[in-house]
């Protein structure tokens, strides 16, 4: 079972999942993370930029994959999901940018690039910690609704809604790519920590079917039943749909260790 947090505000949840990356950092300092985009990870990379700075630690040699990329954006476009991970969290954070890979969305390679960023993902040792947001439909990564559960990276196509969702980071809906590079749910599996975050309303109905729903493709978010390590972050009105709220806050007040 997943353990589910509860937090008051965004900065709470970026706090807690900033502390437990800091501390898997400690232990292993070419640790592998394995970044979302978005709007949801924003509190986490702050927070533990913050705490960076006010207590630094080596982070030359930690090591990042993100989730997604679209593809046919142009190389340096600034919503391409390379720009958004440098400007959000590689920069931010003081890593080393060649320390940090990205899927391939260039159209020419969609074929094969998908294999390719399995292989670099295997020859680093795998994914320490994979940040996750979930989307309206329920999409992890970029893995939409009928995503199979062994899917690895891939291409694959938006559906009308995320690119709905995310047209406030374009001129208009026509310029959000139709198609993207995502790790599969495959790959997420295989990460060794999730820590899922999400917050407001909206999400609501996406995190009840991932946490307590039936575990189905057609709820991409439910593949985290299947993994054995799994945290979520989530406010009052993201949680507000979940039926174990009690049970949730209980586990919670009597872990036997502190943080996540
Ligand atoms: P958001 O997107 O963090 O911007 O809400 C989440 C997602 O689509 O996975």
């Amino acid at each position: 079972m997943a353990e589910v947090v509860f937090v008051d505000s965004e900065a709470a949840a970026g706090t807690l999942a900033a502390a437990s990356i800091r501390s898997l950092i400690l232990r292993k300092p070419d640790a592998v993370l394995g970044l979302a985009t978005g709007s949801t990870p924003l509190s986490v990379y702050a927070a533990l930029a913050a705490s960076l700075a006010a207590d630094p630690i080596d982070v030359s040699r930690v090591r990042g994959f993100a989730l997604d990329e679209y593809v046919g954006l142009p190389a340096g476009h600034p919503e391409s999901y390379r720009s958004v991970i440098t400007r959000d969290a590689v920069v931010p954070l003081g890593l080393n940018p060649a320390n940090i890979q990205v899927p391939s969305g260039d159209p020419a390679t969609i074929r094969t690039a998908g294999l390719d960023y399995e292989a670099a993902i295997l020859a680093a040792g795998g994914v320490d910690v994979q940040i996750l947001g979930i989307g309206r439909t329920g999409h992890v990564g970029f893995n939409e609704p009928g995503s199979s559960f062994a899917s690895l990276t891939r291409v694959k196509t938006l559906t009308e809604k995320t690119r709905a969702d995310n047209a406030r980071f374009f001129p208009s809906v026509d310029d959000v790519p139709i198609h993207c590079m995502t790790q599969g749910l495959g790959t997420i599996l295989r990460a060794r920590h999730l820590i899922l975050l999400a917050f407001g309303p909206e999400k609501a109905d996406a995190i009840a079917a991932a946490v307590e729903g039936p575990v189905s493709s057609s709820k991409p978010g439910s593949v985290i039943q299947l993994h054995p390590h799994v945290t979520v972050i989530v406010d009052e009105a993201a949680a507000s749909k979940l039926d174990n709220l009690d049970y949730y806050r209980y586990a919670w007040a009597h872990k036997p260790w502190p943080g996540i």
